[in-house]
């Protein structure tokens, strides 16, 4: 009888401490482990649990844009698996979490009757409500990548914060189709004071990628955002100008209910 073939889409959080211990076992029970590693220290930690791990930064190169690498990165991934494999794709993060790759993979196997399973992992996000103390249970919580929330009339609510991902993507000109660096922060920072005031207070963020680390977490004001200096981890936080305010309209309605019920 031949093994049925299944993919594993596995997070590794953002730093060996973070990886589960179900991630961890289907890395290491793997006949083949295909990796995106934030760090090198991250791929040669998968690398020590297995050794047929391959890297898939490899198939950046060569391919002209990044939806053409990540469709060849869905389908290494599945070719091992339809041979009847165990394959184990991880991920830094969570792998749903801003992950092409794994959402394709996990949408042809589904199409192919093929068996794919998707563990969770500690994204940045989770980080960030640990080292800013943010609670999206009392706050609220909008999340946004940053070029999305540029190019699309979001509704943004100014009573609770927003997250903004993967900011580098606006400031890298040749994506944003800006000339400049400077024009493409200045363009955020310009669709914030939409909605902010320019002496709001943001936060640069970055969660340690390593055990011994701490996060970087750095305040500015809006208005001085092209002075930022972006890592491809940063995340940009914004925090919530003032509280929600209670719905009038919604209590009164509550009334009229409640006392419909009683009678
Ligand atoms: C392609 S996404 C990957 C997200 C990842 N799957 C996760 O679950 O966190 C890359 C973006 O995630 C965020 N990110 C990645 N590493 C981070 C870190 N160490 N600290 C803060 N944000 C990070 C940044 O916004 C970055 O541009």
């Amino acid at each position: 009888m031949t093994q049925e073939g299944c993919l594993i889409i596995a997070g590794l959080g953002l730093h060996p401490g973070q990886c589960t211990l179900e991630a961890r076992a289907a890395l290491i029970a793997a006949d083949i482990v295909f990796v995106q590693a934030g760090e090198a220290d991250m791929l040669a930690w998968v690398r020590e649990l297995n050794g047929r791990t391959l890297s898939l930064q490899d198939f950046y190169a060569g391919r002209a844009t990044r939806l053409d690498a990540y469709a060849a990165m869905a389908e290494a991934m599945l070719a091992p698996v339809r041979r009847g494999l165990r394959v184990c794709a991880a991920f830094y993060g969570h792998p749903g979490v801003f992950v092409s790759p794994s959402h394709i993979a996990c949408g042809r196997a589904a199409e192919e009757g093929l068996l794919v399973v998707m563990l969770p992992g500690v994204s940045a996000e989770d980080c960030l409500f640990a080292d800013l103390g943010v609670d999206p249970g009392q706050s609220g919580l909008q999340s946004y990548e940053a070029r999305d929330f540029f190019v699309h009339a979001r509704q943004i609510d100014a009573t609770a914060p927003l997250v903004l991902w993967q900011p580098i993507v606006v400031d890298e000109a040749a994506l944003s189709g800006f000339n400049s660096r400077l024009g493409a922060i200045r363009a955020l920072a310009a669709a914030l004071m939409e909605i902010y005031p320019p002496s709001h207070e943001i936060i640069l963020y970055e969660a340690a990628v390593r055990m011994d680390e701490s996060a970087r977490i750095e305040k500015l004001t809006l208005a001085n955002l092209e002075r930022a200096q972006f890592a491809q981890e940063t995340t940009l936080y914004v925090p919530a100008l003032r509280g929600p305010a209670l719905s009038t309209s919604r209590a009164r309605l509550m009334k009229r209910l409640l006392a419909e019920d009683n009678c």
